[in-house]
């Protein structure tokens, strides 16, 4: 395959059967979102959000995109930030991953460091009003503000056209990931005219409050959040699901170990949220979950034994419940 630039690696991703879970009603697919370049769904968010920009004169050549991310999005902007020839800044928190710390030095991104917590230790308030601080001073530099851009969700409209492509609109029921709502508002708003009858499992994380929940710890990270985020749009999710850490890092730790399939927490929560579905509905037809990033960056986290039981979650206690019921 040739193609004219690392931008066009965009999309596109692949659908694959899983067939660990035979003794369910239903039939389960998952959509690798980490199959695009840098490793997640982000990567379309960054590219299409950059390029309304562009489009919108809202950024220049060779001007400066700051964004408060500590993650994904922060990755797939310093790629698309390097292939544009824009200049990045990130403003993080010391949660940030050793690992997605390095990615963003290694693509030349400007690291802001915020050190203040709020009193549940959240930082996302500080990022945000450090980022508009830096904007006053450089009112010039564009703010993407993924949490309440419309261009977030927008992104999805094209990844709903591959799921209805993929399944040539025979598809029941589509399970996706929350964190700022882009995908889960993108993608259930376009798939929805697509395909009339299909329903959409929303699906948080414990400890988030973007469904009215009351805040709490939590270490997966993409999903869940601690505002609620303005692109949420409740009037388009059918079920709303809530996953614990502990259920989606076993998850995770199952299928690398059944399917060979290596995904990001938030990917073990969305399986776990579409075994419920099958098996508690008793859905008698294809259940889609939408994964959105590969596993290599959680390889020191939530696939290793001794991260996890510093944080309270014993794996081998788990597993034996886990496949009685599942397998
Ligand atoms: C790994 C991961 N999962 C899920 C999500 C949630 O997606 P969205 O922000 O579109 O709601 C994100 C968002 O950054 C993510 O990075």
């Amino acid at each position: 395959m040739l193609y004219n630039n690392y931008l066009e690696l965009i999309g596109n991703t692949p659908v694959v059967k899983l067939n660990t879970f035979r003794n369910i009603p239903s039939e389960l697919f998952i959509k690798l979102e980490g199959n695009n370049p840098v490793g997640s769904m982000k990567d379309r968010v960054a590219k299409h959000i950059v390029e309304s920009a562009e489009r919108n004169y809202l950024l220049k050549k060779g001007g400066t995109i700051i964004e408060s991310s500590s993650g994904n999005l922060a990755i797939g902007l310093a790629m698309v930030s390097r292939v544009k020839g824009y200049n990045m800044i990130c403003v993080v928190d010391p949660k940030i991953s050793p690992i997605n710390l390095s990615i963003l030095r290694a693509y030349n991104a400007q690291i802001i460091m915020v050190t203040d917590c709020d009193e549940s230790g959240n930082y996302l308030e500080t990022r945000i009003n450090t980022v508009k601080k830096v904007l006053k001073d450089n009112p010039e530099y564009y703010w993407p503000n993924q949490y309440n851009n419309p261009w977030n969700p927008e992104t999805h409209k094209k990844t709903a056209r591959e799921i209805y492509n993929d399944f040539n609109g025979e598809l029941e029921w589509l399970v996706l990931p929350i964190g700022t709502a882009g995908l889960a508002t993108g993608c259930a708003e376009e798939i929805k005219k697509l395909i009339p009858s299909i329903k959409i499992m929303v699906v948080d994380a414990i400890g988030s409050v973007i469904f009215d929940r009351p805040p709490g710890k939590r270490h997966l990270t993409g999903i869940g959040a601690s505002i609620v985020p303005p692109n949420v749009r409740r009037e388009l999710y059918d079920e709303i699901m809530h996953v614990s850490d502990k259920d989606a890092f076993y998850m995770n730790r199952f299928l690398a170990s059944k399917e060979g399939i290596l995904v990001g927490g938030s990917s073990g929560a969305a399986i776990y949220a579409a075994l419920k579905l099958a098996i508690e509905m008793n859905v008698k037809g294809r259940i889609l979950s939408v994964l959105p990033d590969r596993g290599d960056r959680y390889v020191d986290t939530i696939y290793s034994d001794s991260w996890l039981l510093e944080r309270g979650i014993d794996m081998k206690k788990i597993a034996s419940n886990f496949d009685l019921v599942f397998s």
